[in-house]
C-alpha cells in the first residue's frame, strides 16, 4: 500500500500531469484539500472510489483514513493544490508516515504563482531586470514568519516576489514594500488563477489598495516588482545573434566548437 501526494494544480482541471491523473485512477480512496483543488479532479477517480473532503479533518483524523486504507490494502491519492512543495502540509504527514512505516511517493503539480505568471502574459525573470523570485506569505492567524523573513528583508534584493495567503494584507504589504521599491513599483493581482473566473488587475503599490475590486479575496496571488512592468528590459544573451554558445559555435576557435555533450 502506498500514499501518492500528488500536486492538483492551481484550478483548471486540465493544468494536471499525466502521472498525477493516472495515479488517482488507479487508486480506491482518494483524499483531497477541499477548499482549493477543483473537483472536476476527482472525475478521474475509478469508479466506487471512497473519496474524502479533508477540509474539516484534523490530522489525527487524515492519519485514521490512511491508516485503515493502509490495513485494506488499498491505495491512497493524497492531493492538495498546486504544487506539493510549498504551503500543502505535506510535511506533517510526510513525517507521520514516515514514522509508521507506511509508503508514499510524491508527483508535483502546477503552482499557483505559475498560473499566474502564465495568466499575464508575464515572465517573472528579466534580463538585467530581476534574475530571482521570491515565493512568501505575511503572517496569518494561524502562522507566524520567522523573524528574518520580512518582506522588507526580501525587497531589499529588488527580486520578484509571489506573495501568497496576503490579499486580506494588501495594505500592510504595500506599506512594507515601498521604501525599497518605490510608490511606483508595478503589482499585479491574480485571483483565481486559470479558473473560469480568473481576473487579474494591473496596477502599482501606492493604488494596490483601492485597486483590489469587491470580492477579490482568499485565493489571490499578488506580484510585485519591477519585472511586472513589462517593457524597458534588455534581451537575454541566449538568442543573441552574436552569443557563442555549445548549440550555435560562433567559430572554429569557439570553446564549444567540439562539444558533444547536449546538457543545455
Ligand atoms: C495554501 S496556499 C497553497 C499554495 C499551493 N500549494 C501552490 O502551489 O500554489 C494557498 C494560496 O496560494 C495562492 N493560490 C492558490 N491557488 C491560486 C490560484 N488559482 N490563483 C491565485 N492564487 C492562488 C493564494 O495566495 C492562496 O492564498
Amino acid at each position: 500500500m502506498t500514499v501518492h501526494f500528488i500536486g492538483a494544480g492551481p484550478g483548471a482541471p486540465d493544468l494536471l500531469t499525466l502521472r498525477g491523473r493516472d495515479l488517482i485512477a488507479a487508486c480506491p480512496v482518494c483524499l483531497y484539500a477541499g477548499s482549493l483543488v477543483p473537483e472536476a479532479v476527482l472525475d478521474h477517480c475509478p469508479k466506487g472510489a471512497r473519496i474524502i473532503n479533508t477540509a474539516p479533518l484534523d490530522l489525527d483524523a487524515i492519519l485514521a483514513e490512511i491508516r485503515a486504507a493502509d490495513q485494506a490494502g488499498l491505495d491512497v491519492a493524497r492531493l492538495h493544490s498546486g504544487d506539493l512543495s510549498v504551503w500543502s502540509a505535506m510535511g506533517e504527514q510526510i513525517r507521520r508516515l514516515r514514522a509508521e512505516g507506511i509508503a508514499f511517493t510524491v508527483t508535483p503539480g502546477v503552482p499557483s504563482f505559475a498560473a499566474a505568471a502564465a495568466a499575464l502574459g508575464a515572465e517573472l525573470t528579466l534580463p538585467g531586470v530581476a534574475q530571482s523570485l521570491v515565493l512568501t506569505r505575511t503572517p496569518g492567524r494561524a502562522s507566524s514568519m520567522p523573524p528574518k523573513e520580512t518582506l522588507a528583508n526580501f525587497a531589499a534584493t529588488g527580486a520578484t516576489l509571489a506573495i501568497h495567503l496576503s490579499i486580506q494584507n494588501a495594505a500592510q504589504v504595500a506599506t512594507d514594500l515601498a521604501p525599497a521599491y518605490g510608490e511606483d513599483c508595478p503589482v499585479a493581482v491574480v485571483w483565481r488563477a486559470s479558473w473560469p473566473d480568473q481576473r487579474t488587475i494591473r496596477t502599482t503599490l501606492a493604488e494596490l489598495v483601492s485597486a483590489i475590486p469587491e470580492g477579490v479575496t482568499r485565493t489571490a496571488l499578488i506580484l510585485v516588482g519591477p519585472a511586472l512592468g513589462q517593457e524597458g528590459f534588455g534581451e537575454s544573451c541566449l538568442y543573441a545573434v552574436d552569443y557563442d554558445r555549445r548549440y550555435r559555435p560562433q567559430s572554429a576557435n569557439s570553446p564549444w566548437a567540439d562539444w558533444t555533450d547536449g546538457d543545455d
